[in-house]
């Protein structure tokens, strides 16, 4: 275990009617003016919408609207809900949605209060802000756990990046299964992908020997595994999708990064192939991790033939440490195909004519915790993703 500090400053209400058992005391504590923050109108179509806004009207408060945060949320996008912040003296955001909603509304509580770029501070002057608009998230969809942690992605389509930001923590998360119900099953999928790329990545972090919160990340990830089939056999299966929201939320809360340094590469990568492309998140990190893993080998063999006996249930007899890698890679390249994910950029339509020069140039380069990656080893991972 390396050193750590834990802190965890959001509550969270999950479960059945979550919303309408503890909204209305979280509201209580807010101000007058509140930020009905939301995507491109799913909320209007499932009912979400009107039962918020009945419980704000029963809360007294003023409702300011700021919609259509779309997928992979712009800077552009930031600033547009920054600026009806500022006009109408919003005192609270509720960002009701999933990862796109919730990350933007977390740099919007920041450039709200304050006139300074809050890009140009974070990459420019190496700063992060400190004051905010306090928040609130109701997750309509699950698997990125953005509700849990304070970074938020964010495309700039102007400097061609989608980075990492630091905003600030949802004072509340309100996690009820029957919101995510009508999410597509495709989303569904893509998310719990998601999650389990971050359990990995995580795992994948250093120190390499295996400590407590590596063993709680292999139940995490045997339990997404399990429950995307149970969901995939039955769509209304309500306990499966419960699962997966809570697994979601305990990859991203820093439980499992307890005493670690994570890894991350796949993501940045992902990120800046997401800038380029504009492509769904879960999507293209299915494409990537097999064969990002398979330049990992033989650096990481040893992590990777753990998790081919811990979590993908191989028959550890007889097998060498590579043989157990190699079989933990193939088992989650078929796993990705048996769900139907894509496993190659031009099943997604993104074609040879992408610059992935560019894409991998931009790419951060994250610490290295089984293998630092160069550039050029990410342009070549790239194209053999094709
Ligand atoms: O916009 P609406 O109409 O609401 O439709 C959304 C959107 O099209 C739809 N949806 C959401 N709830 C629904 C629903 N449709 C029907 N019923 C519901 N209940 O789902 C679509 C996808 O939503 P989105 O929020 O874009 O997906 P996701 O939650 O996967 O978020 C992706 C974003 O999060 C970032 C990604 O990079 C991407 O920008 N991430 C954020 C992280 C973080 N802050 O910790 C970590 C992740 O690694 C990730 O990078
Ligand atoms: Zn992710």
């Amino acid at each position: 275990m390396n050193t750590f500090t834990y802190n965890y400053p959001v509550t969270v209400y999950f479960g059945e009617k979550a919303a309408e058992k503890n909204l209305p005391k979280e509201l209580a504590k807010a101000g007058e003016t509140v930020m009905l923050a939301y995507g491109g109108g799913s909320v209007k179509k499932n009912g979400i919408y009107d039962e918020l806004v009945s419980l704000l009207t029963a809360a007294g408060k003023q409702i300011v609207e700021f919609t259509g945060i779309m997928s992979n949320p712009t800077y552009e996008k930031v600033q547009e809900g920054a600026k009806i912040a500022k006009e109408n003296n919003v005192d609270f955001i509720l960002a009701v949605g999933g990862g796109s909603v919730i990350d933007c509304c977390k740099i919007v509580s920041a450039q709200a209060l304050t006139d300074e770029d809050i890009w140009e501070l974070e990459y420019g002057r190496h700063g992060t802000p400190t004051r905010f608009i306090p928040m609130g998230a109701v997750v309509t969809a699950f698997g990125t756990g953005a509700e849990m942690n304070n970074g938020a992605v964010i495309t700039n389509t102007e400097k061609k990046m989608k980075s990492p930001l630091w905003g600030s923590f949802y004072s509340f998360a309100i996690l009820d299964p029957a919101y995510t119900m009508s999410m597509p099953m495709k989303q569904v999928i893509s998310g719990a992908f998601d999650s389990l790329s971050h359990s990995l990545e995580t795992y994948m972090g250093s120190p390499r020997e295996i400590n407590y919160s590596d063993e709680i990340n292999e139940a995490t990830q045997r339990n997404i595994i399990r429950n995307i089939r149970a969901s995939l056999a039955d769509p209304a299966d309500i306990r499966a999708r419960s699962e997966l929201i809570w697994a979601a939320a305990m990859a991203e809360n820093g439980m499992l990064k307890i005493g670690k340094v994570t890894d991350f590469q796949c993501h940045m990568l992902e990120h800046q192939l997401g800038a380029y492309t504009d492509f769904n998140h879960g999507q293209g990190l299915a494409v990537l991790h097999p064969v990002l893993y398979r330049h990992m080998m033989p650096e990481a063999n040893k992590q990777f033939a753990r998790l081919a006996v811990e979590v993908w249930g191989a028959d550890p007899e007889g097998k060498t440490e590579s043989e157990l890698a190699s079989a933990f890679v193939d088992s989650l390249a078929a796993f990705i195909k048996e769900i139907g994910l894509p496993t190659a950029l031009s099943e997604i339509n993104i074609s040879a004519d992408t610059d992935f020069r560019a894409i991998a140039d931009t790419t951060i380069l994250t610490g290295g915790c089984a293998k630092k990656f160069t550039a050029d080893e990410l342009y070549e991972i790239l194209t053999e993703c094709l």
